[in-house]
């Protein structure tokens, strides 16, 4: 064990002002994780699937209590699938098909000037969505979410520990201290790990600790949120849609305001913005009650409050996700508004991405390069995420300006002249398609969620110059078979008939050759490896035939060729070419585990099949 008395290694300082308890460690863990939002329950999760021993602390005595996050895209919702949760997903969520309408109306009883269908939902996008996941979207608000994720975490044997708060961390060469502070005691403690993963939000005292740099703005524009109950059903229910907006000029960048289901279509969430640089909002629930009954458009229905609170919309980002035996995942590193619904979601997929890897590290199968990887990966995804959630929000500017009295309008509020057989009508009926259309980018934009292409040490680049984009790349999922692509989901069918993806034939912790029936040279030479963590999967044979004929066309790679598929569905390497030798295939494979920074320690059965196959060649 190290000498507690040591001041942090890579920490700002904080360290050396707590007192460190002396008397040794509370206990000894594999990873101890730092949160238990999205990011730190999927992370939990994950590495208690993998039977690793992993501590959760949680500042708070359970999960979040407020809705926060809830639209829970593929990408989350395939994260889910391979940790064997997606059906209590399912349980808990409201399904896709009722997420299909957004309404942009005058009020919720009022006129209906717009309609998007969103997240897919479109008879034009549908079939999109369909092909790109084996997995629909769906709404789940965060306090169902994480039960779900903590839950099975700790069933899975994760130490879950709630009212106790991160204090400090200080990391030597072999593991970590960190400090706690057991909130209902007052004693603080210290648990040695050999791994810490800060997901301890956005006001992050551990990305602090471990000094990430961060780019961006914090608090750039404020929103207040007004939770409250309404039986709006006979307005909803035939135009299903969790967000709605409500076309009634307001402050800030939206410039409108925004209706929110949360449990349909009685329970809601009702936005609008504030000023940050003014006085504090107005969170009085008489004031929520006057803007919620102006949104409703009807005073008689009744509306019961339950809360009203600010928040602010941060543009900000780590451009480095670790520092030494410690990672930072989810808002910790990403931070942005909810627009576009990629908050939770890509917190989800940072620990998906650092789970595996962290197990492996525990394991003793992989080292620092496959460790630094997690930064390299998903920096570049959190930088996206973050701009696109931003430009969301400025991309309401145009709808916003035909709110307001408009000069190009002889000062008239172009959104009443809509129904106007004038000039002027059809210009603003131009002006508001055109304002729609852009939301687009919004609101079924399947390419930010799912279009994630690695580069990194964990990635052996083929030289194929990228994956090619044939549509935009916001907006469409792309397939892809290229090193750093995530294996495209086509359905197969299994010996008793069933559509399986995939998606379900790798994963689970594993690394996979992917093959196909003619593949015999990589089963021999996985078999003669036998390495713990490699399995080959030949795609065509028996439980996983390709019935369709979906994988032979997006597959890019010859029957007899090869994808090396991480545990994440990321493809690390691939041989496209033919394939029939079985020591030439051992030696690729080596060549391409040792690559991406795995130990293959060639045991001396290993060898002796190696030299038995090099010497039938
Ligand atoms: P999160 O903040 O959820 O969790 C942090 C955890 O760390 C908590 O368990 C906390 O108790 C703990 N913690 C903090 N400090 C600690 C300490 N010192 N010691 C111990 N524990 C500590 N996203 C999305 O994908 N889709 C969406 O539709 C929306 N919508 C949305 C609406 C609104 C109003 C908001 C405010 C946010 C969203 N989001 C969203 C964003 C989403 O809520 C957010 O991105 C995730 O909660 C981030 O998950 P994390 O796990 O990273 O942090």
């Amino acid at each position: 064990m190290s000498d507690q008395s040591q001041p942090a290694t890579g920490s700002r300082g904080t360290v050396d002002h707590l007192e460190w308890p002396t008397e040794g460690y509370d206990h000894v863990t594999d990873v101890l994780v730092v949160g238990s939002g999205p990011a730190g329950a999927t992370a939990a999760l994950a590495l208690a699937t993998e039977g690793v021993r992993v501590t959760v602390v949680n500042r708070y005595n359970w999960v979040a209590n407020s809705p926060r996050a809830h639209i829970t895209n593929q990408r989350a919702l395939e994260v889910m699938r391979d940790l064997g949760v997606e059906a209590e997903a399912h349980r808990v969520g409201t399904p896709w098909d009722q997420m299909a309408e957004m309404v942009f109306t005058r009020s919720v009883v009022g006129d209906e000037i717009a309609r998007l269908s969103v997240w897919g939902n479109g008879p034009d996008r549908r079939s999109d969505y369909l092909m790109a996941s084996p997995c629909p979207i769906l709404d789940i608000p965060q306090p169902l979410m994480e039960p779900v994720l903590v839950s099975a975490a700790a069933e899975r044997g994760a130490r879950l520990i709630t009212n106790t708060e991160y204090l400090a961390l200080r990391q030597d060469a072999d593991g970590v201290d960190v400090l706690l502070l057991d909130r209902a005691s007052g004693r603080r403690y210290t648990v040695r790990a050999a791994y810490v993963v800060g997901a301890d939000g956005a006001n992050s005292r551990v990305a602090d600790d471990i000094g990430l740099p961060i780019e961006g703005r914090m608090g750039r524009a404020g929103t207040v949120y007004a939770r409250f109950r309404a039986d709006l059903a006979p307005w909803i229910e035939h135009r299903p849609g969790i967000l709605h907006r409500i076309l009634i000029s307001a402050f800030g960048e939206m410039g409108l305001r925004t209706l929110r289901a949360i449990g349909p279509w009685h329970d809601w969430i009702a936005g609008w913005g504030f000023d940050i640089d003014g006085p504090d909002p107005d969170l009085s629930h008489e004031h929520a009650l006057e803007v919620i009954r102006e949104m409703i458009g009807d005073p008689s229905i009744p509306v019961e409050i339950d809360n009203v609170t600010p928040w602010k919309v941060n543009q900000a980002h780590a451009t480095r996700y670790s520092n030494g035996r410690v990672f930072c995942a989810g808002d910790a590193v990403h931070r942005h508004p909810p627009s576009s619904g990629l908050g939770s979601n890509t917190s989800m997929q940072d620990a998906f991405n650092l789970g595996w890897k962290l197990a492996y590290a525990v394991k003793g199968w992989a080292g620092a390069q496959l460790l630094d990887s997690y930064s390299d990966e998903r920096v570049p995804v959190g930088a996206a995420v973050v701009e696109r959630a931003n430009q969301s929000r400025r991309d309401y500017q145009a709808l916003n300006e035909l709110l307001r009295p408009n000069p190009a309008f002889d000062g008239r509020v172009p959104i009443d002249l809509v129904d106007e057989s004038t000039p002027d009508g059809v210009a603003a009926r131009e002006a508001l398609a055109e304002a729609i259309r852009v939301k687009n980018f919004e609101f079924n934009a399947e390419g930010i969620e799912l279009n994630h292409f690695y580069e990194s040490g964990a990635i052996i680049d083929d030289g194929s110059g990228g994956p090619q984009l044939t549509r935009d790349r916001t907006l469409y999922a792309h397939a892809s078979t290229r090193p750093g692509a995530k294996i495209p989901h086509a359905w197969l069918v299994d010996e008793r008939g069933r559509r399986i993806s995939t998606l379900d034939v790798i994963g689970k912790g594993l690394v996979s050759v992917v093959t196909g029936v003619g593949g015999a040279a990589w089963a021999d030479a996985v078999e003669a490896l036998d390495l713990p963590y490699l399995r080959v999967v030949r795609i065509g044979s028996a439980g996983m035939r390709d019935a369709y004929g979906t994988w032979r066309d997006l597959r890019d790679i010859h029957e007899t060729g090869a994808l090396l598929v991480r545990p994440d569905g990321h493809i690390a390497w691939r041989h496209q070419g033919e394939q029939w030798d079985a020591a030439q295939a051992h030696s690729l494979l080596v060549d391409a585990l040792r690559g991406i920074g795995l130990t293959v320690p060639l045991g001396a059965a290993a060898h002796a099949e190696a030299e038995r196959i090099g010497a039938e060649r």
